[in-house]
């Protein structure tokens, strides 16, 4: 679908007709961003209405033909280049499609052939006219911003002249929107997210780290279909097509979850059986991201897929909030099993009265919360059960003791799953 000669007069639709590129691979592109996009159909926004249509295939195909030269410019900051290696190896919607067929990127270190002075002057010309700003890695503001300089400039000052005349804004990845590693504890350079820095225009928070590339795409494409309004957003900056689930409502070892069946050890019978992780960290509970439905490499496999816990690394500040990643989540007190993004996240840092954030996420959870079986401690529940190991193991192994918890009131669970 690449066009072969980059971006020449007219439209997006005139461009790939003189490229002779097939309708039907154009189509399929459209078909894959119209299923990231319905992928938050469930969403709503913080005010309780629902969230924007989900555009069909034929829409986002209309839409994007019609589109002139989107200019973008794209900063790697203090970062790994491992969310430009996502989008560079998201696959079928690859990043030559995005640069050569969709976009004009006139600046990105990683793909573009000129370097130094040739490279800086690139930058200064297409920070002079409106442009797509997109954003990975964090910000340093210790000891004046000298811990990522780039051709003489801090990145905060980089990130300032790039945002000046940018129509929209996009941080990519964990770094570029909280920080993330760097800004862990103890943060020695002074890590912050894009916007800590850019407070007078809206940034789209697109976190992971890496985010999954179609992710990446799709929030691309949506600013290029909705003639650049933002999608809705929930309390963190993230667009809700694509975070407005929770991973734990979509995990295909929920039903083991349900049961009462954990992994208790990496190499144990339930491990090889696929059952939940939930007890060798997995915070899939409190992480809202697509990874079940979208999944990596075109759909190959996720964490969870491949048998490891979620480590959140799409919430704020994952690093400090959810190490050590093989521990157990946390206690949340005070909330229920329908918890909202904002709330898990509040909760874990100990301010739900300071207001909690709507995130606005209608998911399983609230059918499940009435079935559930028995209360957990992730979920705000005052206890824990803990199920007799050996009832739901078959290799007839001993199983792990339990850390110390409050035996559960039987008698005000009823529903606590029985031996099998
Ligand atoms: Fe690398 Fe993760 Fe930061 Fe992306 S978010 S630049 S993958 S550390
Ligand atoms: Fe899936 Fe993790 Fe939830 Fe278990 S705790 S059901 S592995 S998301
Ligand atoms: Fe990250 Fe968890 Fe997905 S660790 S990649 S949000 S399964």
């Amino acid at each position: 679908m690449a066009l072969s000669n980059g971006w020449q007069q007219g439209s997006l639709g005139d461009n790939l007709d003189r490229a002779g590129v097939d309708r039907r691979e154009f189509m399929k592109f459209c078909g894959r961003m119209a299923a990231v996009f319905a992928a938050g159909a469930a969403a709503v926004t913080a005010s309780g209405q629902p969230a924007t249509a989900t555009p069909t295939a034929e829409e986002i195909a209309t839409a994007l033909t019609s589109v002139t030269k989107p200019v973008v410019v794209w900063l790697q900051l203090q970062e790994c280049t491992g969310c430009s290696e996502s989008a560079l190896r998201s696959g079928g919607t690859t990043i030559e499609e995005i640069v050569l067929s969709l976009l004009s990127v006139d600046y990105l270190e990683l793909v573009m052939a000129a370097s130094g002075e040739a490279a800086n002057k690139a930058l200064d010309e297409a920070n002079k006219n409106p442009h797509i700003l997109v954003v990975n890695g964090s910000i340093p503001l210790k000891d004046d911003g000298i811990y990522c300089v780039v051709g003489g400039k801090t990145a905060k000052d980089i990130l300032e002249e790039s945002a000046k005349h940018a129509t929209a804004i996009l941080a990519v990845g964990a770094c570029a929107t909280y920080g993330s590693v760097q800004a862990a504890r103890p943060n020695p350079t002074g890590a912050v997210g894009v916007d800590e820095i850019i407070t007078d225009k809206p940034v789209v928070n697109v976190p992971g780290c890496p985010p999954i590339g179609e992710i990446i795409t799709a929030s691309i494409t949506y600013l290029l279909t909705h003639k650049g309004a933002l999608p809705d957003l929930d309390g963190e900056g993230r667009p809700l097509f694509a975070y407005g689930q929770r991973i734990h409502d979509s995990c295909p070892r929920r039903a083991h979850f349900d049961a009462g069946q954990f992994v208790r050890t990496f190499d144990d019978e339930g491990a090889r059986d696929g059952w939940c992780l939930y007890d060798v960290g997995c915070k899939g509970p409190s992480t809202f991201s697509p990874c079940p439905i979208t999944k990596w490499n075109l759909g190959t496999s996720w964490p969870i897929g491949a048998g490891h816990p979620c480590i959140g690394c799409t919430e704020k500040h994952f690093f400090d909030k959810f190490t050590p990643f093989y521990n157990t989540l946390p206690d949340v007190k005070g909330l229920g099993i329908e918890s909202t993004a904002g709330r898990v996240g509040l909760g874990l840092v100990g301010a739900v009265a300071a207001g909690v954030v709507v995130h606005g996420a209608i998911t399983a959870g609230q059918q499940l919360a009435a079935q559930r079986k028995g209360p957990l401690q992730a979920f705000g529940d005052s206890e824990r059960t803990w199920l007799p190991l050996p009832t739901l193991r078959s290799d007839g192994a001993s199983p792990p003791e339990p850390p110390a918890t409050p035996a559960p009131d039987t008698a005000s669970t009823p529903d606590t799953p029985q031996e099998k």
